[in-house]
């Protein structure tokens, strides 16, 4: 397939790239910085340079390639500008799936996130509704949903919801942001009950999903935990010590029955393991 990787720098759009050009597409990847697109293009992959924000730039990308299907690996949390995060799901994606419909392209593969279900204890699958969370940025829950019903709108869309990523390059590993706290001891839980995925497990994930049915997939490991589980065991392997936890009072752990049956089984099943590989 010829494929558009819009997001080609990102923590999981790096590792996709190699990926999809090794299986053998042709790939073209896309950055708002040409040379920050050189890895990419050492693996094989043409450059395309277009701000997702701004929709005749996404669309002069679009047309252009004229790919067979798109993935959107499109987030802004670089710098933790989650406000900005939420704008760019809902306008990045407005203009991708738009320039999508001009180009007649089908399928997309969107990463979306996993814990925006209603607050239970027991994992969810993927018919939980998105609930809105007082404790969270308001803009979250909306951006979320018009992310999800943009790709669900598409003949083949696909939204992956992704757990909280950990492995090199995430906030997990050496360097992160959760990282570097843990190592004081101090963390600050997203959600109180998280469901993990490895980075490269969801870049896994995004490449088996270009075959996919239209629909929503938890991509997250077996192995679900409370904050108050986890936390200690990231700033024991930080090198921290005595942990002092800020959680969130939601969140939602989900289930990943409905990818294993689509052939996606995590390498990496537990975040324990290492653990969180602080690479
Ligand atoms: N589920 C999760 O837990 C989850 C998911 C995603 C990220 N994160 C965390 O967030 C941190 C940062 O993520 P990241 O490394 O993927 O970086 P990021 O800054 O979120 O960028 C992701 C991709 O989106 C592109 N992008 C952002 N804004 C854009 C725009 N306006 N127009 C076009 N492209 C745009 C970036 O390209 P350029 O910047 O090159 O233009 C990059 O390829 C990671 O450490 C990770 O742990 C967590």
């Amino acid at each position: 397939m010829r494929i558009l990787v819009a997001g080609g720098t990102g923590v999981i759009g790096s590792r996709v790239v190699p990926l999809l050009t090794a299986a053998g597409h042709e790939v073209i990847a896309t950055s708002r910085s040409a040379d920050r697109l050189l890895p990419a293009q050492a693996a094989g992959a043409e450059r395309a340079v277009m701000d997702a924000r701004d929709a005749a730039s996404v669309n002069a990308v679009v047309t252009d390639v004229s790919p067979d299907a798109i993935v959107h690996l499109l987030t802004d949390l670089a710098t933790e500008d989650f406000a900005g995060n939420s704008h760019l799901r809902i306008v990045g994606t407005r203009n991708l799936v738009a320039a999508a419909e001009n180009a007649g392209v089908t399928r997309m593969v969107a990463e979306s996130i996993s814990w925006v279900g209603e607050p239970e204890t027991e994992p969810g699958d993927e018919s939980v509704a998105i609930a809105r969370d007082p404790d969270t940025d308001e803009s979250l829950f909306p951006a979320v949903e018009s992310l999800e019903a943009g790709v669900l709108s598409l003949e083949n869309g696909v939204v992956l919801r992704m757990g909280m990523l950990y492995g090199r390059g995430t906030w997990f590993g050496r360097g992160g942001r959760i990282h570097d706290r843990a190592e004081g001891g101090d963390v600050v839980a997203t959600v109180r009950h998280t469901s993990f995925v490895h980075v490269d497990d969801a870049a896994l994930a995004v490449v088996k999903a270009l075959d996919w049915p239209r629909g929503i997939v938890n991509i997250v490991d077996d192995d679900p935990a409370d904050a108050d589980e986890w936390a200690p065991e990231l700033v024991w392997a930080a090198g921290g010590n005595e942990t002092q936890l800020t959680v969130r009072s939601t969140g939602r752990a989900s289930t990943n029955a409905r990818a294993a049956e689509l052939g996606w089984v995590p390498e990496h099943p537990t975040w324990r393991d290492g653990p969180f590989d602080l690479v």
